[in-house]
């Protein structure tokens, strides 16, 4: 089968078009036939094996597992003797986390990883880039931040991946959002629901008068220590990046300040974890409370431009590869 591999961390042109084996379902694994994957923001960063310290978990010198991609959808075409959950001709979705990469034209999972029925009104390109902004954002917004009906919560890098799925399910769990994006993207950022967009070339978000119950700064471009004044009093400030001075923000706020600088990596949380934000996620968008925003599609050999496209820091929603 045709696949994309890296044997080292490098720039995009590390990214090769190859052949591999059809892989063979274990016992208790599904083997899905891949109709689209998503192309992230955290494929480009472990390609480059970037951050270091990320190495601790894909590979210290090189890349452990050689195929690239996180995100699929697609049909399963073989299960192993001892899958009960899913059946050959099943449309599923999912992550395969830390194993064999979903850039590829088959992709081997285990029947309780993070995998599921597609939800009923999604094609496989926008059941594919589910689980990357929808999950995280779920994940975020229900769990970390536990947002209520009435508050007010600022989304900085509202047109991305994790920010368009963001605003939406704010907005479903009844919250105000004040949106940042460029305005080249409000128009959309507002299409999503949300109630008023700042434009952050413009305007600088220090000097804001609201206070926010969340911040949440879904691409990690915030100074934390020059916005934290913005949060109520018991309000928190919620990131998907870690850096050294989010850490910082992170351990200090615990120790003496009545609100909080939150961190968390999703895919690092247990998999029943994953597969009940899956199950709630399915449903919310089933509902029709959340769509899937897909700026552009790719054919496998042209993964290295998905790669730049991302690392130009302006994607829009989500990318899609085809294999
Ligand atoms: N911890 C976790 O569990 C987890 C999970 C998934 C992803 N992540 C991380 O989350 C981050 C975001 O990923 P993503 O895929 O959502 O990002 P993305 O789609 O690449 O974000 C791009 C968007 O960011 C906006 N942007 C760029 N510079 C900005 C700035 N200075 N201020 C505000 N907005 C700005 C751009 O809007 P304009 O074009 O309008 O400027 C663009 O639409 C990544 O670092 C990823 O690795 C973490």
């Amino acid at each position: 089968m045709q696949a994309i591999t890296y044997q080292r961390y490098g720039a995009p042109e590390v990214l090769q078009t190859g052949q591999l084996e059809l892989p063979v379902p274990k016992t208790n694994e599904v083997r899905v036939k891949v109709h689209a994957a998503s192309v992230t923001t955290a494929d480009s960063m472990m390609r480059a094996g970037v951050p270091r310290f990320g190495r601790l978990f894909i590979g210290l010198t090189r890349p452990r597992h050689t195929t690239t991609g996180t995100g699929f959808a697609g049909v399963v075409d073989a299960v192993g003797s001892a899958v009960k959950r899913f059946r050959v001709g099943d449309r599923v979705f999912g992550e395969s986390l830390f194993g064999a990469g979903s850039h590829a034209e088959y992709v081997c999972v285990e029947q309780l990883g993070v995998i599921s029925r597609m939800p009923q009104n999604l094609d496989f390109d926008q059941a594919a880039v589910l689980c990357d902004g929808g999950l995280t954002s779920l994940s975020f917004l229900r769990d970390v931040g536990q947002l209520q009906a009435g508050q007010c919560i600022l989304i900085n890098g509202a047109s991305g991946s994790l920010g368009t799925a963001a605003v939406q399910l704010a907005k479903h769990f009844g919250a105000t959002v004040t949106a940042v994006c460029s305005s080249a993207n409000a128009e959309l950022v507002r299409s999503l629901g949300a109630d008023e967009v700042i434009d952050y070339r413009n305007q600088d978000l220090r000097r804001l008068d609201t206070k926010f119950d969340l911040i949440y700064d879904t691409v990690g471009k915030l100074a934390v220590s020059k916005h934290l004044h913005l949060l109520k009093p018991d309000g928190q400030l919620l990131s998907p990046v870690l850096t050294l001075p989010l850490l910082f923000q992170v351990i200090r706020t615990r120790l003496c300040d009545s609100r909080r600088v939150r961190f968390s990596a999703t895919g690092l949380r247990p998999v029943v974890v994953l597969r009940d934000l899956m199950r709630e996620l399915k449903q919310i968008v089933e509902d029709g409370h959340c769509r899937m925003v897909i700026e552009k599609e790719y054919q496998l050999a042209d993964i290295g431009d998905a790669h730049r496209h991302i690392e130009g820091g302006h994607k829009v929603g989500n990318l899609v590869v085809r294999p």
